[in-house]
């Protein structure tokens, strides 16, 4: 069955650009892209976006980094979407990363780390909704 994740090109990606090559890699892995837009988010939405860290220590860097630079989002669809992107980008550390992973590859550190992708599916629903109304959200011709 066909799941749909979020993802978004962090500001560092932006920054060193690599919007094009992250995008590469996440089609060479067999994800559709549903919806994509580039924006800057306000301070408000990344602070609503990482609320579940709001009491992190890293809670407002990373809401100053994510509203540093503008960002990609996308819907990503796969069977198994919200795991095998998570596979894709490897762990929150770079150093800790598998190789291949695109932190792995492109990532600085565990703040600046390129790539944010669902946790969970109920997750992945929530976040899509966050930034993608449902007229958006067209399904992808087979
Ligand atoms: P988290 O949800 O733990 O990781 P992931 O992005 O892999 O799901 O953390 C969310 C983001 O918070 C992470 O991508 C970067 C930032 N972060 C830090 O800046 N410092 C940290 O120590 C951690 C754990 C996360």
């Amino acid at each position: 069955m066909l799941e749909r994740t979020l993802a978004i090109l962090k500001p560092d990606c932006i920054r060193k650009n690599l919007i094009g090559k992250v995008i590469s890699h996440i089609e060479e892995a067999g994800f559709k892209i549903v919806a994509l837009k580039m924006l800057k988010l306000t301070p408000e939405q990344a602070k609503a976006f990482y609320y579940v860290h709001r009491e992190k220590p890293f809670y407002s860097d990373l809401v100053n980094f994510m509203t540093s630079d503008k960002v990609v989002v996308m819907v990503l669809e796969k069977e198994n979407a919200v795991n095998d992107f998570r596979e894709l980008i490897g762990a929150t550390d770079p150093k800790e990363a598998k190789e291949g992973t695109i932190r792995k590859l492109y990532a600085d550190n565990k703040q600046e780390n390129i790539v944010h992708g669902s946790d969970s599916p109920e997750n992945a629903k929530i976040e899509i909704s966050f930034f993608f109304p449902e007229s958006e959200l067209i399904a992808n011709q087979m």
